[in-house]
């Protein structure tokens, strides 16, 4: 028989980590129902499902920012359907989200073929160019073109806490740079983290670095 003492303290312990339990959120995903905590984000609850969803400037450890739109999704509220970005957009109760509908398809195909003529060597790029069947692209190609996604920037400063890096410029003076020129020294040679996770591969050849690791020779 348990002791008195034993059983107050699973009381206790039973009652703190209800306090912990996070409210459940049930959405419908490509017509599966999935459960997930609140505070989750359409791709989180994907992820979970195992519902792959392509993504360029996402990153677990950050923010999520929206920026390369290609985590599209089409969602159905109150009757009425949207596309949104799946990093940045909450699971709500009973929300209806289709990853491929036939909108968000030609919406990500189009991106797929701008992106095809500014970064073609990312590893997500490839694949989708080969799930479309794109042979050629109608975009000018300009093979050295940073989408201005701030992944790196975030990072830095998010993650690393540091600040080395940010926007300097407007309109399409707009670039990303050490600020100022000395962090980089000061900062960054033992670190260059940012460098792994450039989706486009520019903001470490704009240094001179060769380290492009989401080139993909599949
Ligand atoms: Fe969601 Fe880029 S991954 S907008």
């Amino acid at each position: 028989m348990m002791s008195n003492k034993k059983s107050k303290t699973n009381l206790k312990t039973a009652g703190s980590s209800k306090n912990s339990i996070k409210k459940k959120i049930n959405i419908i995903i490509d017509g599966k129902s999935i459960q997930v905590e609140e505070g989750s984000t359409i791709l989180n609850a994907a992820s979970t499902a195992g519902i792959y969803i392509p993504t360029l400037c996402f990153h677990e450890k950050i923010k999520p920012h929206g920026a390369c739109r290609l985590c599209i999704v089409e969602i159905e509220k109150n009757g009425r359907t949207k596309i949104v970005a799946s990093c940045a957009y909450p699971a709500e109760e009973g929300l209806v989200v289709n990853t491929e509908s036939p909108k968000v398809e030609e919406i990500r195909k189009n991106l797929v073929e701008l992106y095809m003529a500014l970064f073609p060597y990312n590893a997500v790029i490839k694949r989708l160019v080969k799930k479309y069947g794109l042979k050629e692209t109608r975009y000018r190609k300009e093979n050295n073109y940073c989408i201005l996604c701030g992944l790196c920037v975030r990072y830095c400063a998010e993650v690393k806490g540091n600040n080395a890096i940010g926007f300097v410029g407007r309109g399409i003076n707009k670039k990303v740079t050490f600020i100022p020129d000395s962090a980089y020294f000061k900062y960054c040679e033992d670190c260059m983290e940012c460098m792994d996770i450039c989706p486009t591969g520019v903001f470490p050849s704009n240094f001179g670095i060769e380290r492009i690791p989401q080139v993909s020779s599949s």
